[in-house]
């Protein structure tokens, strides 16, 4: 076991080390949320109590819940993910929570099952397609009471679906379903008083704390969950940077976040220092764009050797030079607005290494991006 805790920040370290039992760390971009979630896991698994529950470890993708629990084992050794502590995603958790109401019978499941196989989601299975969100009606799980069944809804975003009835009932009647289902039921379950009252005691008898890493990546959902378990006592640490929320990525409500954390008074440690950020001009530059600053990372004259510029405003986009090629991503439907940060306009540039004569393909191209 490396001792990497004396090469903490001050803030890192404070953070980690909190014996406040809800925590939100508001971590600036590349300040080492993932390292102080690590930090702070082995601080809570080895404090001297009696309590045998779990820490539990959550994040977003399977990519970057490998990386904390790899990261959790470089830091304190492989005994520190042994039962029944445990780093997974989150959507793993929404299963472990739908199977033990399935097993406790709590809620009944097509032909009385209570183990399932929950997909990605329906692409390749059996009389699943495509559906456009014109396409009319698909079918979809539901929570009648306490009872696992169906209904047809209109496909409200286009994707991959189980279109009649039959077919998709006969999956579920084989223990199928997809994780989109699995939230749906989990989000029900929570609506329902007895459901809920289950859960928080499942949550309270298995876990004695849970680190979020990513918490603007949270759906309603999850932050739901998240909000029991700081009700139902567990330490909890929710660990975030505003500036990197997503609103698409598994219906992510970053815009909850600040609301839970000032509701659950939440004690708030700020993780400022970058480490992305290497030398003293990237510093200034994050800070002075963070701080809503102009900035400016070329003059005029550098621009020819640019491969992409990013301009806030399509005003500004005008003034620049021949050599680059206007391309524009935003539309009212898909900007994100979030601490007044829109998304970027692009200018991509067509520089010396494209091997194009750039003023006649910004002739040929040009009009009908702009139309
Ligand atoms: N106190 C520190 N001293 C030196 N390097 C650090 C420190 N904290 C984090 N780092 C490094 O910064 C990089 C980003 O850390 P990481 O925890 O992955 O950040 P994030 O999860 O915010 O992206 C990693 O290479 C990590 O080793
Ligand atoms: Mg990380």
């Amino acid at each position: 076991m490396t001792s990497t805790r004396s090469r903490l920040t001050c803030e890192q370290r404070a953070a980690a080390t909190s014996a406040e039992r809800r925590i939100y760390i508001n971590a600036a971009p590349g300040s080492g949320k993932t390292t102080v979630a690590a930090e702070r896991f082995g601080v809570l698994r080895w404090e001297p109590d009696d309590d045998l529950r779990r820490i539990l470890a959550l994040s977003f993708t399977r990519s970057a819940c490998a990386e904390l629990c790899t990261r959790i084992r470089q830091r304190w050794g492989r005994t520190a993910l042994s039962w029944p502590h445990v780093g997974m995603t989150i959507d793993a958790l929404h299963c472990e929570i739908l199977t033990y109401l399935l097993r406790t019978e709590a809620v009944s499941w097509p032909g009385g099952l209570t183990e399932l196989t929950v997909l990605d989601n329906w692409r390749g299975q059996k009389a699943a397609r495509w559906m456009a969100e014109s396409m009319g009606y698909r079918r979809a799980i539901t929570l009648d009471g306490t009872a696992v069944g169906t209904r047809g809804i209109p496909v409200n975003r286009a994707g991959h679906y189980v279109g009649k009835k039959e077919d998709f009932e006969s999956h579920l009647r084989a223990g199928r379903c997809a994780h989109e289902d699995v939230r749906h039921l989990v989000l029900a379950s929570l609506k329902n008083a007895e459901l809920k009252a289950i859960i928080a005691e499942f949550l309270r008898a298995t876990t004695k704390a849970v680190i979020v890493d990513e918490v603007f990546d949270a759906n309603e959902l999850d932050l739901a969950l998240v909000w029991l378990a700081a009700e139902e006592g567990l330490s909890v640490t929710v660990i975030g940077d505003p500036w990197q929320a997503l609103y698409d990525f598994r219906g992510a409500r970053p815009d909850l976040v600040p609301g839970m954390v000032e509701a659950g008074a939440f004690t708030t440690y700020p993780v400022s220092r970058s480490f992305r950020f290497t030398t003293d001009t990237m510093r200034t530059v994050a800070e002075k764009a963070r701080s809503g600053a102009p900035v400016s990372l070329a003059t005029s004259a550098d621009i020819a050797e640019c491969d992409v510029v990013l301009a806030r405003k399509w005003k500004d986009l005008w003034d620049v030079a021949d050599c680059v090629l206007p391309l524009s991503f935003g539309r009212l439907a898909n900007q994100t607005d979030y601490y007044g940060l829109r998304w970027p306009r692009v200018l991509v540039s067509l520089g010396p290494s494209s091997g194009v004569g750039t003023g006649a393909v910004s002739r040929l191209i040009w009009p009908r991006l702009v139309g």
